[in-house]
Formats: structure tokens, sequence, C-alpha cells
């Protein structure tokens, strides 16, 4: 028997132990499903202080000497586990991961960004050598991790295959030419049809070029990259390579995401027996401080950026209101969203609660109670709350791209036959076409019986990671054939 083919994924966020989105759940939960379907994987992660103080972990005695311009910096490998499978390597170095955040403060992103993912990137492939048995491909995850693939190929025909996964097109990754010394990349790197993004650097371009395969994480978003629009200066990049390019959707952790067994919510229920739900939205309503009427209860868990199509809620707010809906928001992000939502709030307080601030209890919480979730976003590439709302009974209502164009059906009438749609699309990114998504939910929800029978037949659909972790698992295999 052949040894089988490792993998190591290198990623800036990696739940449970320190997240921002949906990248950490991603990092969290597929490595497991990777190594159950034959390709054992561990994870390396930085060691920030909010990480660090989550686990236990032993120091592998390794002093790494990393050049980074005209310094030495130094990590140490710390070895932990993040489930019953699956190691986890934190790279220890608290001059640059020990602060209060992973990426910055209100006050903007943390000005050595570029020094201190090029340092983690670094230290990921170096850390390749000294792991016993060697992995055989490094998969990584966004910007932070990008310049792994051309440091691989930097090292030669001996390191590791490089599989680079797209979870955002949005965030490029700049760093200024200034950052050369530090990056350490001969110059035959640096030029256009390297690093080079109109006159700057940008580490997720160097991670679509130098790598062996690049993955985004829904076959729409593969598309959708490759053009103007989606592409965010990066789309000839993508169409030139896009014979290595494919499109793969995210799965759920059903172990953390299940309303059976989910310890946040007041009541738990399944497909055979949802009552259950019902108690979860009156105790969130009652908490919350709403009404308690027979409104559709709808909701929204999310960054609080443009990329979430906040400005079309805010536009519509008046108009879903007469629809007669009440909604709940949890989220953090730009101040200018938070203002605005307040200020909403103050214009329906029984009707609408808004909750800043990261809360994964509040956020499952929230999904239990939900008649339906909203997700109007610009662009998705996958998106998770639509998945995790399906599981919980909560209809989603989406805008009709990415992700969420692929995991979505839309409504289309009673099926007693078949397949139920499982939600409500609309396309236009305009107030007017999401009202009208929202006047159809609330149509379904008043005819009792489609509406329980949609919310049923939603939670039974089952997007478990090892449909997901196949795909890849094929993908790297080619990559030895
Ligand atoms: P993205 O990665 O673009 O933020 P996803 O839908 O893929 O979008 O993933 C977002 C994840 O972050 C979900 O698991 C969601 O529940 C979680 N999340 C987002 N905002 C919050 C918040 N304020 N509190 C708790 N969880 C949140
Ligand atoms: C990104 C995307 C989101 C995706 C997540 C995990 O943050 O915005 O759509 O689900 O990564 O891949």
């Amino acid at each position: 028997m052949p040894e089988p083919i490792g993998v190591l994924m290198a990623a800036s966020e990696v739940s449970p132990l320190a997240q921002t989105g949906g990248l950490a759940e991603v990092a969290g939960s597929l490595p497991r499903a990777l190594t159950e379907s034959g390709l054992p994987t561990a994870v390396i992660m930085p060691g920030y202080r909010q990480a660090l103080a989550k686990g236990q972990y032993t120091d592998l005695g390794l002093d790494l000497s990393i050049p980074m311009g005209a310094e030495i910096v130094h990590a140490k490998l710390l070895l932990g586990r993040l489930d019953e499978l699956t190691p986890i390597y934190l790279v220890q170095c608290d001059p640059f991961f020990d602060r209060d955040s992973l990426y910055g403060q209100e006050s903007g992103q943390y000005i050595d960004n570029p020094e201190r993912f090029a340092f983690f990137s670094k230290v990921a492939v170096e850390a390749c050598d000294y792991l016993n048995p060697k992995p055989d491909v490094l998969m990584a995850n966004d910007w932070q991790t990008g310049l792994t693939m051309p440091y691989l190929v930097e090292k030669g025909p001996e390191a590791p295959k490089g599989l680079f996964v797209i979870h955002n097109q949005g965030f490029l990754g700049l760093a200024p030419f200034s950052a050369a010394k530090e990056i350490g990349l001969p110059l035959s790197y640096l030029n256009v049809d390297g690093l080079e993004y109109y006159g700057q650097f940008s580490y997720l371009k160097a991670g679509i070029v130098y790598s062996k395969l690049v993955v985004t994480v829904s076959p729409t978003y593969a598309l959708e990259i490759q053009t103007p629009e989606g592409g965010h200066g990066l789309d000839g990049v993508l169409r030139l390579y896009n014979h290595k390019l494919h499109g793969i959707l995210n799965g759920v952790n059903y172990s953390r995401w299940n309303p059976k067994t989910d310890p946040y919510i007041a009541a738990n229920y399944d497909a055979d027996d949802p009552s259950g739900k019902e108690i979860c939205k009156l105790e969130l309503k009652k908490e919350a401080g709403l009404s308690p009427s027979d409104r559709p209860l709808f909701s929204m868990v999310s960054r609080l950026t443009a990329q979430k199509g906040l400005s079309l809620l805010i536009e519509a707010a008046a108009d879903l209101f007469k629809l007669g809906i009440d909604l709940v928001i949890l989220g953090s992000g730009d101040a200018w969203f938070e203002e605005r939502l307040t200020e909403i709030q103050t214009l329906y307080p029984e009707r609408m609660r808004l909750t800043l601030g990261y809360d994964a209890p509040l956020s499952h919480k929230i999904m239990a109670a939900s008649d339906f979730v909203l997700v109007p976003s610009i662009y998705e590439p996958c998106g998770l709350i639509q998945l995790y709302a399906l599981g919980y009974g909560a209809i989603p209502v989406v805008r009709a791209i990415g992700g969420l164009n692929d995991t979505i059906r839309d409504f289309a009438g009673a099926n007693p036959e078949g397949l139920w749609d499982n939600g409500f699309k609309f396309s236009q990114f305009q107030a007017g076409a999401l009202v009208r998504a929202v006047r159809r939910a609330t149509e379904l929800y008043e005819g009792r019986d489609d509406f329980k029978t949609m919310m049923v037949s939603n939670m039974r659909e089952d997007f478990s990671w090892n449909k997901s972790a196949l795909s890849y698992a094929k993908l790297i295999r080619s990559l030895f054939d």
C-alpha cells in the first residue's frame, strides 16, 4: 500500500480558536472531513493570543529562524489538537501575534499585516520539513497565506504541491513595494506576471499565479471572479489560469450546527418534531423585547460590511416593515452601517432588534428562532449562514449570486410530488427586488401548510462536509496521477 497523500492546511483563522468569518469555519471543519476521505490532514495557524488561551499545546522545541529583510525573526511551533483526528500547529511569535485582535482594530488594519502574513507563510512552508510525515500538499487559504505558493515554488520540486483556496476575491492582500525585502522573493517573482498589482503587490495574486490548483468556494463564484464585476482587478489573471480553477461548495459542520443537539437554544427540535422551534421564537422575541405577535421573524447574522448588502436592507427597511415583518440583526463591522441600523431600530422599537458585536451563542439562538434569514449580498463566494438556516428551518431569502445561487432554489409553487424549492431569490441589487422577494416569503408564511412543508423539507437537506471533501480529495489526487 502506498502512503496516503498528506495535507497541511494553512489558515489565518480556525474555528473555534480564532474567528472573524466563514473562513474559520471551513478551516476548522474541512480538515477532519479530508482525513475521513483518506487524506490525513493537519492545520497550521498563527499563534494568536486568542488561540493560545483556548487550547493546550506542547512546545515542539523547534526554533525556526526566518529572515525578514535585514532581520531574523524567530518562531516556535506548538502542537495541539483541533479534534480527535486533526493535529494543529500554532506558530508562536509574540511580536506579530500576541495582539488584541487578528487583523486590526477600529482604527484600521494593523500596518504590519504584510510582514505578519509573509512571516506566517514562510513558517508554514519551512515547517513542512520538520513535520512527520512531511505533507505532500500545502493547502493555503485567502490572501493571508497566498505567499506560501511562490515560497513552495522557490523551494523546488521536493516541496509539497500548492493548492490555493479563494474564500473572498475582495481581499487582495495588498502590500507596498517597500515590503519586497520582507517578502524576500527573487526579483523574477515581483513583476506583472507575478506579484505586482497596479503599483503594489497582491498576496492573493501570488496564490493564484504560483499554485498548482486554485479552488474557490462555489461553482458560480468560480465564474464570477473571471468577470470584471467579480474579479477585483484580477479577472484577467483568473481567466489566464482558468484551466486550474475549480469551484467546490463549502459544507456544514453538523456537530456544531444541529438544532437537535444545539446547547444554546431554548428547545431542541428536528425535522421529525419541529415543535421546539416555536418555543425558540417566543423565547428570543421575549429576550429581545419584541412585541409578542405572530409576525414572521426575519433575521440577519453577518459582518456589517458593504459586501453583505446592508445598503439594500437600509434602503428597503420602511417597505419591509410595511409588509408586517419583525427583524433581528446580529453583526459587527463598519461604523456607518452600525449607525444607520441603530437609527432604523429607534423608528421601529417593537419590531426590530439590533445586537452589535460577535456573539456565537446568540447566532445559534437567532437561527433557531427565525422564520426567514436574509442574505442580500452584493457578492457571496459561498455563504454559510444560508446553509445553517436551512438546517434550522429558517427559510433563506437571498440574492441569486455566488454560492447563494448554487445552494438556494427559488420557490416556484408547491410541489407535492418531488423535491421542494428551499427559499426565495432575487437578482437585481435593488431595494424593490428585495422587497418583492420578502413579500413572496411573507405570502408563503400566511399559507401555513406550504410554509411548514418547505421548512421541514429544508431541514432534511444535506450539506455535510464529506461531499465537499470528496471533491477536494479527487482534485488533490489528480496532482499525483
Ligand atoms: P463571511 O465569511 O463572508 O463572513 P459566511 O456566511 O461564510 O460569511 O460566514 C459567516 C460566519 O460568521 C457564519 O458562521 C456566521 O454565523 C458568523 N457570524 C458573522 N457575524 C457574526 C456575529 N456578529 N456573531 C456571531 N457569528 C457571526
Ligand atoms: C468568505 C466568503 C463567504 C464564504 C466564506 C468561507 O468569507 O465571504 O461567502 O462562505 O469565506 O468560504
